[in-house]
């Protein structure tokens, strides 16, 4: 098959086609029985193809048919041995990489700024984490990738780990050596795993860093919806065989994804996939262009600095993708989220995400100078407000907490009996829930972690600034679930 053939959604839509009396799920039969007011919204079009794996459209949990062609179609334009389809995003794929290598009780070598998704699978797998610091940027306030001496001292110490994750690049587009990363862990027969959610196009164009597969990863978890043209939800899973085995890789997916899957998603990975292999390099090309020239005036403005080449050179910048737009508002005295929430109300932009010092804008293939033009434009004026304040612009202190250190397993402390206490009353106890911001999800405690003061302080500022900080069951980060601690009877 060639890569312009779209198996799976050509297939739904001559089945659609013959328009077949449907005695089965879903309920709203092509649209007949749904609300009237989503259906035209919606339209007819996209309800005809929402189907349910019924013989002729093939099964994700088995695939032999169209799914199976869609599929080997993807593996081939990512240069993989095999591709799995996702319906339940990069999260869904992730967990099923981590829980093909490791069970309970075994080791796996993870960077502490993982995605929450790597936390939950590290809970359901029982295994043991052991974290890598990534390198910590100061002057923007963010972590980055992990080097290649912190994994060969982590393989040194740990060599019986059953795998490598590794994030590339990470949500702010900023790669580690991933080939020498990937050599070093093979000779010690160890498979690497990579969490690819950010960098779908990155295999599609020689400007940009390495992708997972051409740097000989043994699986990547790709997030085709990011950033690659398909629907909300819809990732894959990438495999080389050898380390790693693909069909225990397809009986985990399975264990863990619904039976009812979305034909929608599916369909759209197969057309993203023939977007990304036919046009992607002239696509991309575009896209690294626009956002070069944006980069560019960005930064002629005073007090706002997108970063760009010269973050490279440190050992764990090995490469950068072009395409995301780390803006530094520090400058401006303002919090990014400040600077996110100004632009919404004040030009109907939405970031990507911001934190207390930063906001990320992603340019796609879906951009042009009209977009380009209109956010360049509301950063000049918001730098020449921040001008004219009265009061002195006083840059944002960059903080970032330690890491803290790990007294159980994140299973343990997940399962362990908990108690509720106040949040501020909880320093020097063990974690049993999850703290991040979400974006980017990145956890500030696990479970089994202990509590400290400069965390508790950092919490306190991501809160303050009105940061999405998410996790404990209490939303409002007023109470905590800490491990129980039984004092001696007096
Ligand atoms: C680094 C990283 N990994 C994994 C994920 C999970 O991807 P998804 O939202 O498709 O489940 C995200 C999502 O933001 C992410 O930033």
């Amino acid at each position: 098959m060639s890569q312009n053939e779209t198996p799976l959604f050509s297939g739904l839509l001559a089945h659609a086609k013959k328009n077949p009396i449907q005695f089965h799920i879903p309920g709203h039969k092509k649209g007949a029985g749904i609300d009237p007011e989503f259906r035209s919204f919606i339209g007819d079009n996209a309800l005809s193809i929402d189907l349910i794996n019924i013989g002729p459209l093939d099964d994700l949990h088995q695939p032999k048919g169209i799914i199976k062609q869609a599929q080997d179609l993807a593996a081939e334009a990512f240069g993989a041995d095999r591709t799995f389809f996702s319906v339940q995003g990069t999260s869904g794929a992730i967990i099923a990489m981590v829980m093909a290598v490791c069970g309970p009780g075994e080791k796996i070598i993870v960077p502490r700024n993982v995605h929450k998704s790597v936390m939950s699978a590290i809970v359901f797998s029982g295994s043991i984490p052991v974290f890598i610091h990534p390198e910590i940027d100061k002057e923007l306030g963010i972590s980055h990738g992990i080097t290649n001496e912190a994994v060969e001292r982590a393989l040194e110490q740990h060599p019986d780990a059953k795998g490598v994750l590794v994030i590339n690049p990470t949500y702010f587009g900023i790669s580690a050596d991933l080939k020498k990363i990937v050599e070093i862990a093979h000779s010690y027969h160890v498979p690497v795993l990579v969490d690819e959610a950010h960098g779908v196009h990155i295999h599609f164009h020689d400007k940009l860093p390495l992708s997972a597969m051409q740097a000989g990863a043994d699986m990547a978890a790709t997030s085709v919806h990011k950033l690659g043209g398909s629907m909300t939800q819809s990732s894959i899973l990438n495999v080389k065989e050898g380390l790693v085995s693909a069909k225990r890789v397809q009986s985990i997916l399975s264990m863990l994804t619904t039976t009812s899957t979305s034909y929608l998603l599916l369909a759209s990975l197969d057309v993203a996939r023939k977007q990304l292999a036919t046009k992607g390099r002239d696509l991309i090309d575009r896209t690294i262009k626009l956002a070069e020239s944006i980069r560019k005036r960005i930064n002629e403005i005073d007090h706002i600095h997108c970063i760009g080449e010269e973050i490279l050179g440190s050992k764990a910048t090995f490469d950068y993708d072009p395409t995301k737009l780390i803006i530094s508002v520090k400058e401006l005295g303002l919090t990014g989220y400040e600077v996110e929430k100004w632009l919404r109300e004040r030009h109907n932009i939405e970031v990507e995400l911001s934190d207390l010092y930063n906001i990320l804008c992603i340019i796609t293939f879906g951009d042009t100078e009209h977009e380009a033009a209109i956010l360049v434009n509301a950063l000049k004026e918001l730098a020449d407000e921040c001008e004219h304040r009265k009061e002195k612009i006083e840059p944002v202190e960059v903080l970032l907490p330690e890491i803290p250190l790990l007294a159980l397993t994140p299973r343990d402390a997940f399962y362990s009996e908990t108690e509720v206490i106040p949040f501020e009353e909880s320093e020097g106890r063990i974690i049993a829930e999850f703290i991040m911001v979400y974006p980017p999800g990145i956890p500030i405690f696990i479970p089994g972690e202990i509590i400290t003061k400069e965390n508790l302080h950092y919490i306190r500022k991501n809160l303050e600034a009105g940061l999405p900080v998410q996790g404990p069951e209490d939303d409002e980060i007023k109470t905590i679930h800490v491990i129980k601690e039984y004092k001696a009877i007096k």
